[in-house]
């Protein structure tokens, strides 16, 4: 058993530089690799080694995480990591990534590494505090091996079954996922209305407060919106991108969800009108577009 696992981490978006840095604090060895070398740099500050390609990061690494984009990143960043991987090396792939992922297992199983489906609940923040929800599916030789590595990056791990072959876990992402993007898109047109028909958002806001319809993701929502910061927790184009792969397998499952397209198409025409790389909560400004 490995108690103290070290690690690869292939992505140091905002989520995967926030988990780097916990995964330090945890005392894990940690290889680092970003297309975009600078975004991580401040890992290298904190001790880890900074690899000049996928396959330099993964050479020797109990523990490969992808945390990239979307599953075309993962499959392409980890056909590079190709020549450093080994048999019995767990990958966690944390991106969220939708339940097209027949590629990625395939790789798996062809280099012999443990797949860990290992999509995340929590944003930003709970990423920089170490307070993530992992929502997991693997093999129980995997879990042992990775489990201290998800400790590092989260407050809780939810299994969710021992094989990953079905990807239970990134399935129970897209639900999660469908219900954030409904709250976000009707956090931003509530408040688009309010100010279209005149009325103060904050007594919108009054009215919920305290009871069954207040909730804190309307307020965290509604308030960033109020002070128009859009430093991104979760970008409009990756909620795009999310909302995509949700329809995707709604449409597979035989569904049809109209508020899922409907903030799928929101989010696309705020990443149209250049708001991608803001926080989704930017949705708001397509409000007020024709
Ligand atoms: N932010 C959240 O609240 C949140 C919460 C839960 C799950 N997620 C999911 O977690 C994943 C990462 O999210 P994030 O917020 O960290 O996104 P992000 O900040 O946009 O980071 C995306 C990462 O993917 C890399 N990437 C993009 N295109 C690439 C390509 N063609 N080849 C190689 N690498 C590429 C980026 O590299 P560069 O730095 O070079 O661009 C960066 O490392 C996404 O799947 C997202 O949906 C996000």
């Amino acid at each position: 058993m490995t108690h103290n696992p070290s690690v690869a981490l292939l992505g140091a978006g905002i989520m995967g530089a926030a988990m780097g840095r916990n995964i330090l604090a945890a005392g894990h060895e940690l290889r680092v690799w970003n297309r975009t070398a600078e975004k991580a740099r401040p890992l290298a500050d904190g001790g880890a080694v900074l690899a000049a390609d996928p396959a330099d990061a993964v050479r020797g690494a109990d523990v490969v995480i992808t945390m990239l984009g979307d599953a075309s990143h993962v499959l392409a960043v980890m056909e590079r990591a190709a020549d450093g991987l080994a048999a019995g090396q767990v990958w966690a792939q944390m991106t969220t990534a939708g339940i097209e992922q027949d590629q990625a297992l395939a790789f798996a199983a062809a280099h012999g590494t443990h797949f860990v489906d290992a999509p995340v609940s929590g944003t930003r923040q709970p990423a920089e505090q170490g307070q993530l929800l992992v929502l997991a599916a693997g093999s129980p030789e995997a879990r042992t091996i990775v489990q201290p590595v998800f400790d590092a990056v989260g407050r809780a791990t939810r299994w969710v079954a021992d094989d990953a072959a079905d990807l239970p876990a990134s399935r129970l992402k897209l639900v999660l996922n469908s219900w954030v993007l409904a709250v976000t898109a009707g956090a931003a047109e509530a408040v688009a209305l309010a100010r279209g028909l005149g009325v103060d958002p904050k007594a919108f806001l009054d009215v919920v407060s305290g009871g069954p319809l207040d909730q804190p993701y309307l307020r965290a929502k509604a308030a960033a919106i109020l002070a128009e910061e859009w430093t991104p927790a979760f970008s409009v184009a990756n909620a795009a991108k999310d909302a995509d792969l949700i329809a995707a397998a709604a449409a597979d499952a035989g569904l049809r969800l109209d508020v899922a397209a409907a903030a799928g198409a929101r989010m696309r025409r705020a990443v149209e009108a250049g708001h991608g790389d803001a926080d989704m909560a930017a949705n708001y400004l397509v409000s007020f577009e024709q």
